[in-house]
């Protein structure tokens, strides 16, 4: 464990758990850290800016209007120093001012301005943490992407059992540790990643298509990126946008995407399939748009597409490894066996998209991963978050 270069920015809220970042802040120094301190006002009446400067060996930052023209430099300097942003203790007040983007105190303007990745451990009375405000900002901040340690559950400073006491501080910096570690686990890999719906066009104005969103796969294409890997996305039709750094290779029908993926699979290290291309496309293709008829019924003939994922799978490189998804409303596991046989597959993400909570279009997904020797359930959690669990399996899988 080494975090030897490493700059870590520590916002500090307003909560009695303020005393644990103490322990926070010197385990992460210990690891070789170069820690600041940004504190709420409401922080220092817990504990004191002192006790933080003389652990961090840095300047403590309280406040935007103690000293504006040193702050305002400052604000932009951690924001943009930050390899890491963590919030510990992360009262239910920063969390909602983080999702909503409120910018009104030293803490809330630099973490509004950082591009580095934000960590927060929530710690707050029960009532609080089981709001639905609370939950609902909790789960906007993960959709971004923001990484939740805890909180624990247990007995609480006002008397209550339950949860949202904050994690340990030895767990909090084992996730810090584990992130960095991880962030180099894919360094000189090359990761392919499908995502969004395919298109057909049945004429210049209409085409037939589905749900897919492409948010699963701009998740992993994300996480590869942050694990230090070169990444390409092939993409159908998405609605989110694409983070930069990630190569873009758009496309529209299946056909398209087969041949992108003939083209670009050969090099690379890992292939991850979580695009909905369609089975079929029409036969026939208008190429002037369709006129209305007399006929009551009309006819319009599917003809089979080529299955994609299979044919990377029949020219499957030495070394690469193949996932698939697979999207089934019954017989899950049976069906994504077949998937994963059929299409040379090392690994497959099944997904039983009629639960609420998985598959097209929604933040969050439930699996089940399936591989040659093992199956792990992954229960409802943000597509971020089961993203870097298929990721885990991918290197476990590459031993
Ligand atoms: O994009 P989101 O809104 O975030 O939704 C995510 C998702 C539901 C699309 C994703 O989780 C998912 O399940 N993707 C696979 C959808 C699909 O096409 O499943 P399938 O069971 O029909 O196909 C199995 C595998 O073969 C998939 O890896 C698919 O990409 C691939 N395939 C399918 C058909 C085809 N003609 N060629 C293919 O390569």
């Amino acid at each position: 464990m080494n975090l030897q270069g490493k700059e870590i920015v520590i916002g500090i809220t307003g909560g009695i758990a303020a005393y644990k970042s103490a322990e926070i802040v010197s385990r992460l120094r210990r690891l070789g850290a170069n820690v600041h301190v940004i504190m709420t006002r409401n922080a220092t009446e817990f504990i004191t800016p002192l006790t933080f400067q003389t652990l961090s060996a840095n300047q403590v930052v309280t406040d935007t209007f103690q000293a504006p023209e040193y702050w305002q430099v400052e604000h932009v300097a951690l924001a943009k120093l930050a390899d890491l942003f963590l919030v510990a203790p992360a009262t239910a007040n920063i969390l909602a001012k983080m999702a909503c983007g409120i910018a009104d105190d030293m803490l809330s303007t630099t973490l509004l301005a950082t591009k580095a990745p934000i960590f927060a451990a929530p710690a707050m009375n029960t009532g609080m943490w089981t709001a639905e405000a609370t939950q609902q900002n909790v789960a906007i901040l993960k959709a971004r992407g923001v990484h939740m340690i805890g909180p624990d559950s247990g007995r609480l400073a006002c008397g209550d059992d339950g949860a949202g006491r904050m994690s340990e501080p030895a767990d909090i910096v084992k996730e810090i540790v584990l992130f960095f570690d991880k962030a180099e686990d894919m360094k000189g890999m090359k990761v392919l990643v499908t995502a969004g719906a395919t298109r057909e066009r049945l004429d210049p104005v209409r085409f037939m298509t589905n749900d897919s969103s492409g948010k699963m796969g701009i998740a992993i294409a994300e996480a590869a990126l942050r694990r230090g890997a070169e990444v390409t996305l092939v993409h159908g039709a998405v609605t989110k946008a694409i983070p930069g750094g990630i190569r873009t290779v758009p496309v529209e029908s299946t056909q398209d995407l087969y041949d992108a993926m003939i083209r670009e699979a050969p090099e690379q290290d890992v292939v991850i399939q979580a695009a909905a291309p369609a089975d079929y496309r029409f036969r026939d293709r208008q190429n002037s748009k369709m006129k209305k008829t007399a006929e009551k019924e009309i006819t319009l003939v599917l003809t089979e597409n080529p299955d994609v994922a299979a044919a990377v799978g029949e020219r499957k490189k030495p070394g690469q490894t193949l996932v698939g998804f697979a999207a089934e409303t019954d017989d899950l596991e049976a069906n994504a066996e077949k998937k994963l046989k059929k299409k040379h597959l090392d690994l497959i993400v099944a997904n039983d998209v009629t639960k609420p909570g998985a598959g097209f279009n929604t933040e969050t997904n439930i699996a089940t991963l399936i591989w040659e020797n093992g199956r792990e359930e992954q229960p409802l959690q943000q597509k971020s978050e089961l993203a870097e669990k298929i990721l885990d399996k991918v290197m476990e899988l590459r031993g």
